[in-house]
């Protein structure tokens, strides 16, 4: 859990999310950062966090290391009128009107589920993700998507709906980076590791795992 909440002294723009959020059905992990430059992105789950109601027991789950860009969505199920009825109309949601069951009301929508997202991934302005989805680690998702089916770990996604552009790495090292999952290092280690990881020196940050494995 982050202790600050703001990574930049003088830069209220952004925030280490998990220092913020304080509904329980939302988890994020430690240095995931949220910048909004038009509101308080201290507001993030009352913004970004839309169509999340308690009734529905559904929750958004956020690796560590993630980039989260101004205007970003993530829509759960209440935002799904359910397709099993004749009409869209939220009959069940009026319950005093029509003289329904109250117990019935969360009929009104269909459930997809939670949202998670893995380590490592950047997520695009104003992009949204549709619940039940799932975003693999070190992925990205390019500005503005509409993310409606998973996205593999280290894949590349944009439009809408969102389609894969391309992979960020071969194979190979998509595999050495998973099995590797740096984002879980000593922070430490981690700091050591800024050079290769920032450089892209995949048998640097190799052996820095080997420290990591023998520490
Ligand atoms: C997705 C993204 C990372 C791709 O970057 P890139 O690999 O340098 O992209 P390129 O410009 O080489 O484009 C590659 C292809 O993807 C398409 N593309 C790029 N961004 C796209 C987007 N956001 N939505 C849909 N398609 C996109 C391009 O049209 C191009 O298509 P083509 O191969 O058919 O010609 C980038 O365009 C993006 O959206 N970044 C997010 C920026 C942002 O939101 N920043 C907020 C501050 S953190």
């Amino acid at each position: 859990m982050m202790t600050k909440t703001y990574p930049r002294s003088n830069d209220l723009q952004t925030v280490y999310l998990n220092a913020v959020v304080k509904d329980p059905s939302i988890v994020v992990g430690d240095f995931t950062v949220y910048n909004d430059f038009r509101s308080d992105p201290r507001l993030f789950e009352k913004n970004n966090v839309l169509y999340h109601y308690p009734i529905n027991h559904e929750r958004l789950i956020i690796g560590k290391f993630c980039s989260i860009a101004c205007g970003a969505k993530f829509l759960f199920n209440c935002a799904n009128h359910t397709l099993r009825s004749l009409s869209t109309y939220t009959f069940p949601l009026f319950y005093d009107d029509w003289e329904l069951d109250k117990k019935d009301v969360a009929s009104a929508w269909d459930h997809k589920g939670d949202i998670t997202i893995g380590n490592d991934v950047w997520i695009g302005y104003e992009a949204v993700v549709m619940a039940g989805v799932h975003i693999g680690d070190g992925a990205i998702i390019g500005a503005r998507a509409v993310v409606t089916k998973d996205v593999a770990p280290y894949a590349i996604v944009g439009g809408v709906p969102a389609k894969e552009i391309r992979k960020r790495f071969s194979p190979e090292v998509i595999k050495r980076l998973q099995a590797w999952r740096w984002w879980d290092w000593p922070v430490d280690k981690i700091r050591e590791s800024l050079p290769f990881l920032t450089s892209g020196d995949l048998e640097g940050l190799s052996a820095n795992l080997k420290a990591v494995q023998k520490s």
